[in-house]
C-alpha cells in the first residue's frame, strides 16, 4: 500500500468508533481529510462536528456536515486526528499543519482521541520531526532564546500565521525522552500559546495503516 492508501485505510477504520447521534471532533491534515470524506458518508447518523481549524471547518461544510461552535458543545465522545510522530505509548508530535492549539483544545474536551496515521509516523523516540510551538508574535525572540537553553534549535516557520494570528517556531534537534515533562516546561515559557507535544493527553487508540492492514494500538 502507498502512504496515501494507508492513511485512507486508517480513516475508514475510524468510522466504526463514531457513535450514532454524536458531535465528532475532527482534526486537521491530509489524514484527517480522508476521515472527513468517510464521515460524509454517514453524515445522516451524526449531529455534526467540531473543527480543529478553519481548513477543516471549510471541508466539513463542503461535505454538508454541520460545524458547531465548541462553546455550544458539552460532549464530544470522539476526536479523530492524524499525527506527525507517535510512539507505542501514544504520545505524539502534532502541528505540522500549524493547527496544534485548536487540535489540543478539541482533544481536551473529547472523551476519546482516535489517532489515524500511516506506518511512517510510528517512532521509538519523538523529536526527529521538528516540534511546532505556537508563539505570540511579540515573544518570538524571547521564546526562541529560552528554547535554545533547553537544547533545541528553533526555526521560524516563514510566511505562516496560525488561525489564531500567531507564529510557529519549529524546534529541531530534540530527542524527547520525557515528553510529559517537556510539554509542561515549554508551556511555562511566557509567550508560548501551545506546543505540539500531545503527551499529558495522548491518544487513546492508534489506528495505524500498514502494508498488512490496520494495526490497532491502545
Ligand atoms: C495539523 O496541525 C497536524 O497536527 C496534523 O494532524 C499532522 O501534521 C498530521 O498531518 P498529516 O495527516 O497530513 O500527515
Amino acid at each position: 500500500m502507498t502512504q496515501d492508501e494507508q492513511k485512507r485505510a486508517a480513516a475508514v477504520a475510524a468510522i466504526q468508533y463514531i457513535p450514532v447521534d454524536c458531535i465528532v471532533g475532527v482534526g486537521t491534515g491530509s489524514t484527517a481529510n480522508y476521515f472527513i470524506d468517510e464521515l460524509a458518508k454517514i453524515k445522516h447518523k451524526i449531529e455534526g462536528a467540531v473543527a480543529s481549524s478553519d481548513a477543516t471547518a471549510q471541508r466539513l461544510k463542503e461535505h454538508g456536515i454541520e460545524v458547531h461552535d465548541l462553546n455550544n458543545v458539552i460532549d464530544i465522545p470522539v476526536y479523530v486526528d492524524g499525527a506527525d510522530e507517535i510512539t507505542e505509548n501514544l504520545h505524539m508530535i502534532k502541528g505540522g499543519g500549524g493547527a496544534l492549539t485548536r487540535e489540543k483544545i478539541v482533544a481536551a474536551v473529547a472523551q476519546k482521541f482516535i489517532c489515524i496515521t500511516d506506518q511512517s509516523k510510528l517512532v521509538k523516540i519523538l523529536g526527529n520531526f521538528p516540534l511546532p510551538v505556537e508563539v505570540i508574535p511579540m515573544a518570538r525572540s524571547y521564546v526562541a532564546r529560552e528554547i535554545v537553553h533547553l537544547g533545541g534549535h528553533p526555526a521560524l516557520r516563514h510566511d505562516f500565521i496560525t488561525d489564531n494570528g500567531n507564529i510557529i517556531l519549529d524546534v529541531h534537534g530534540l530527542q524527547i525522552i520525557n515528553p510529559v515533562e517537556l510539554e509542561a516546561t515549554l508551556n511555562q515559557i511566557a509567550g508560548v500559546v501551545t506546543n505540539g507535544l500531545f503527551a499529558r493527553r495522548g491518544a487513546d487508540t492508534l489506528l495505524l495503516g500498514t502494508d498488512n492492514g490496520i494495526r490497532i494500538i491502545s
